[in-house]
């Protein structure tokens, strides 16, 4: 049906309504949690506004819903300073700690004061500054290393639950903390897997990864949220003297925020402190512990701050998390060596907001040490990022019913006779021609710090050994579009982005390479070592065990795993295909002579740089005369911080360590 046109004002009209009754349908789905519209009469009404806003483009505004669905990419992110320093927290790991912490700051107050405390989530995301002006978002900053955040502004305008424009015509500056809430981050890992894309580790990654895309439509299709929890800044007019001012007032102008309890005795904060160890699993958002702060403005101003953190607060935080579960089964699976892991099959439950359902075993000895059966109630642990495992067995609950687990005597997956080298505690299976072995070599050689293959993950390598149109790693480079697109849930578009990912990952450098090969012992930093003495793959075929071995860190063990790989004809076999494919095959040489820019001074690596492994960045760092070391101390100059950092950031924090992002440290490079 042909539409009626709109005169200017009536469309200007219907745009104004529009905005306004999608900002009230985003406040009562992410903010109040009590959505009176279905999804798809929401997305109707933001279609209808986009359609408007084409056509009229005189009345786009930055302010406007639309910009939900996310602008333009960018090359990078832009380094703003902040206003003012953003510190951290100093922790308490328990009630003592909290004693302390609360005697501190009575003997720092005059005598006589009243004052009281309001504990809150410490909420497990990612730090995030975002500046209104005149109620109108202006700028949204990463914490980055205190000092200078990143530029995130187009990607939080895809946050539904940070409002565009505020209730209120105001100047305010905020923090808080973006994050994904669990239900969501299940569904999202769900279609990950569906796509053949590796899941995130937990919401906490997921949440930093999303605000680090540098195309917000991608993080525009990520279910971002946040919750405020501090005013930085506010311009006159405003009555605040609490941080209970400060939450009401964040919520007043159309921010969630987290729970909060105003408290002034320090036992009953230990008493909440430890109910939320309990009752944590209730929540749709991760906590990794308590905030304890001061609530009286004034106060905080006479304590201060040391030059990280804040003398008025503290963070209390949750000890790792255990829970006990019972032990259906007892699995075996086979690594891309031959190893056969036994994996515990647990009757699942919830650890640190994710479903557990299986931990590591680890081998045959430890099944025994720990004398783990199937059948058994078991406490299971699990600490951050780090694969779930089995503490100990619970065994007073024993029935008798519980069974032994034994090494099986065959491979599960190809049936050959299991060897147990008597040296090791490992079994394995040592048929070349193993297909369990052949799915995780593959596995390997498409791995992020391997050639990082986009989009090749374990479902599209099962479809295409399955469709038998791959029998090595070698022939993923020969693999034609029609083959890829007629295979189950694959499709053109998906299958176009392969094939680029495919000719994409022929740009990896020759330690990469040998690194995908997946030799034994060869891990990343091996490779590295190895691809500056042998800078070529005929060189390094041609070495032999006492040539290798005399590479400073590279022991017989390695240096034999290297000739018997380069032995096989079969292998040799896979190294060709890869060299015809186009392949880096040798290492590029620069021929320049680099500067000694970084003489004396202590670098530490932590996280996953985008454009070098870590062997590439150490490399670079010693040729221009630095060390690299592997923890962080008071020595330590500059902390260099890729994708998912570990415990050095904190450190490095700690020890007022000099801390870079990838791009930093290109600058630096650059700059000297
Ligand atoms: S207050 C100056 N409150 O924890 C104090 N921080 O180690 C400002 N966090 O980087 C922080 N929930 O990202 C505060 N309710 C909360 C928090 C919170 C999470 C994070 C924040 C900060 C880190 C402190």
């Amino acid at each position: 049906m042909a539409e009626f046109e709109l005169d200017k004002e009536e469309a200007k009209s219907e745009i104004d309504r529009l905005r306004e009754e999608l900002r009230y349908h985003e406040y009562k789905y992410y903010v109040e949690d009590s959505p009176e519209i279905a999804d798809s009469e929401y997305d109707e009404m933001m279609n209808r506004l986009i359609e408007l806003e084409d056509k009229y483009p005189e009345f786009k505004s930055e302010d406007s819903p639309s910009a939900r669905v996310g602008g333009s990419p960018i090359d990078a992110f832009e380094k703003v300073e902040h206003s003012q320093q953003m510190l951290s927290l100093d922790n308490a790991f328990n009630g003592e700690d909290l004693k302390d912490f609360a005697s501190r700051v009575r003997k720092n107050l005059a005598v006589d004061i009243n004052y009281d405390y309001i504990v809150e989530h410490k909420i497990d995301g990612l730090a995030l500054i975002i500046r209104y002006e005149n109620g109108s978002l202006e700028l949204a900053l990463t914490r980055g290393d205190g000092q200078v955040g990143e530029n995130v502004t187009a990607n939080v305008k895809t946050i539904a639950a940070i409002p565009l424009k505020l209730n209120k015509e105001i100047d305010i500056e905020l923090r808080g903390e973006v994050y994904i809430p669990d239900d969501r981050f299940k569904e999202l890992n769900e279609k990950r897997l569906d796509a053949g894309l590796e899941p995130f580790a937990n919401p906490r990654n997921a949440a930093a990864g999303s605000i680090r895309q540098l195309d917000p439509k991608v993080a525009a299709e990520r279910p971002l949220s946040f919750l405020a929890y501090d005013i930085i800044n506010l311009a006159d007019g405003e009555q605040i003297e609490t941080h209970l001012d400060e939450l009401e007032l964040l919520e007043e102008i159309g921010f969630k925020v987290g729970w909060y309890q105003q408290e002034s005795s320090v036992e009953k904060i230990i008493e909440i402190c430890a109910d939320w160890v309990e009752k944590e699993e209730e929540l749709n958002y991760g906590i990794d512990g308590m905030v304890i702060k001061l609530n009286q403005l004034e106060l905080r101003q006479e304590l201060g701050s040391t030059s990280k953190a804040p003398r008025w607060a503290i963070a209390y935080k949750f000890p790792a998390q255990q829970k006990t579960t019972f032990v259906r089964d007892i699995i075996i699976s086979i690594g891309r060596t031959g190893a056969l892991t036994p994996t515990a099959m647990l009757e699942p439950v919830e650890v640190d907001g994710s479903t557990v359902s299986r931990a590591t075993l680890h081998n045959e000895d430890e099944i025994r040490r720990k004398d783990v059966r199937i059948g058994d109630k078991v406490l299971i642990q699990k600490a951050g990022d780090i694969i779930p495992e089995v503490v100990k067995v619970i065994k007073d609950v024993r029935t008798g019913d519980e069974q032994e687990f034994v090494m099986p005597e065959a491979c599960p997956a190809c049936g050959s006779e299991v060897f147990r080298d008597p040296d090791e505690a490992v079994h394995r299976c040592l048929n070349v021609g193993c297909p369990a072995k052949l799915r995780e070599k593959i596995i390997h050689f498409a791995s992020r710090d391997a050639m990082n293959i986009d989009g090749l993950g374990p479902s599209i390598i099962d479809k295409l050994l399955e469709a038998e149109l791959i029998s090595d790693f070698g022939d993923l480079y020969n693999l034609e579009h029609e083959e890829l697109a007629g295979l189950e849930r694959l499709g053109d578009k998906s299958a176009e982005n392969l094939l680029e990912a495919l000719e994409k990952s022929k740009e990896r450098s020759f330690d990469r390479v040998i690194y995908a090969l997946g030799i034994r012992h060869v891990g990343s930093r091996t490779a590295g070592l190895i691809t500056a003495e042998f800078s070529s793959i005929d060189e390094l075929r041609a070495a032999e065990i006492s040539d290798l071995s005399a590479i400073n860190e590279v022991g017989e063990v390695i240096a034999e795993s290297i000739v018997n790989f380069f032995a096989s004809e079969e292998n040799l076999e896979v190294v060709k295909k890869l060299a015809e494919a186009g392949i880096n095959m040798s290492l590029e040489e620069t021929g320049a002579e680099v500067e000694e820019i970084f003489a004396g001074m202590n670098f530490v690596l932590t996280g996953s740089l985008e454009g070098y492994t870590r062997n590439e960045a150490k490399g670079i760092i010693e040729d221009r005369g630095g060390r690299v070391t592997s923890a962080v101390s008071s020595k330590t100059d500059i902390l260099v911080v890729g994708e998912n950092p570990g415990s050095k950031l904190e450190q490095a924090r700690e020890n007022d360590v000099r801390i870079l992002d990838e791009t930093g440290f290109n600058n630096l490079l650059k700059e000297g």
